[in-house]
């Protein structure tokens, strides 16, 4: 089983997982963060920063007046975030929370970011509308990928589509997380109180032969997916895998949706 939960047995949310996914988006993550920059906040609340791989990242580019609050549930990936900020020149503080229960105790800050968070909460209606409710509202930034929008090929569409839907009824049955969460997502903030608001589709792309910091990912994902199929599609997926061990004519592409609002 590559489960790759966190301690407290969120899925997609293992540190090892974080961090390889963290190393494959280098390039465009730290793009985004030199753009958040440009926002010039004064204070940066990070819902669900894990194990502070974001804040890191922003950590380079916001000046050391800038305050940093890193919030999670888990107890575990936050040492570790605790750990990683030890030599950060700026003050920093991280706070144990389960955003569901206790969205109310979320600070006010100028940027606040929402990061492949929202898959884990319920009411997103009622979260968005109490993150918007404090003063200073500030901008809420947001990032949400979707299980649909992640692909792997060159393979028959017929093949692609029974993966996919294998993948989607096995992770919507076992009813933890919302692995297809961008149209909730789009729809929760189309509605919200926010008032400018902007969106765009971030395109993240790789071709082979891939590069070094992408496979760790790459191989990650195909075998999470893997575990989820039914045994055919299992067999014909190896199969494919299998077909090019040195991965010379493969192609991967994601799509996140990216909105900020104010
Ligand atoms: C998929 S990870 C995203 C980490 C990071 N924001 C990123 O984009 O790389 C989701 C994080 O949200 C945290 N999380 C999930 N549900 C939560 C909740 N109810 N309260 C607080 N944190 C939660 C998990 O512990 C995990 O660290």
């Amino acid at each position: 089983m590559v489960s790759q939960e966190n301690s407290i047995g969120k899925p997609l949310a293992a540190a090892s997982w974080l961090a390889s996914h963290h190393q494959a988006k280098f390039p465009e993550r730290t793009a985004f963060a030199k753009r958040l920059a440009s926002l010039k906040p004064r204070s940066i609340v990070d819902l669900g920063c894990a194990s502070g791989l974001w804040l890191e990242t922003l950590n380079q580019f916001l000046p050391t007046e800038c305050e940093f609050i890193g919030i999670d549930s888990d107890e575990e990936l936050l040492n570790m975030a605790v750990q990683r900020s030890n030599f950060w020149q700026r003050k920093v503080s991280f706070l144990q929370l389960d955003l569901e229960q206790e969205a109310f105790r979320i600070p006010p800050s100028d940027l606040t970011l929402a990061f492949n968070i929202f898959p884990y909460i319920r009411n997103l209606d009622s979260f968005v509308n109490i993150l918007s409710q404090r003063t200073p509202r500030g901008t809420l930034a947001i990032r949400q990928y979707d299980g649909a929008s992640i692909r792997f090929g060159p393979m028959p569409t017929s093949k692609r589509q029974a993966i996919e839907i294998d993948l989607r009824v096995a992770t919507e049955n076992s009813q933890r997380f919302y692995h297809y969460d961008l149209d909730r997502t789009y729809s929760v903030l189309r509605h919200s109180p926010y008032q400018q608001c902007s969106y765009e589709f971030e395109l993240f792309e790789r071709f082979s032969p891939f590069p070094i910091d992408f496979l760790p990912y790459y191989e990650e994902t195909l075998l999470w997916t893997y575990q989820f199929l039914s045994k055919k599609t299992a067999d014909y997926f190896r199969t494919w895998i299998d077909a090019d061990p040195l991965m010379q004519n493969r192609y991967f592409y994601e799509v996140d949706l990216v909105a900020l609002l104010s």
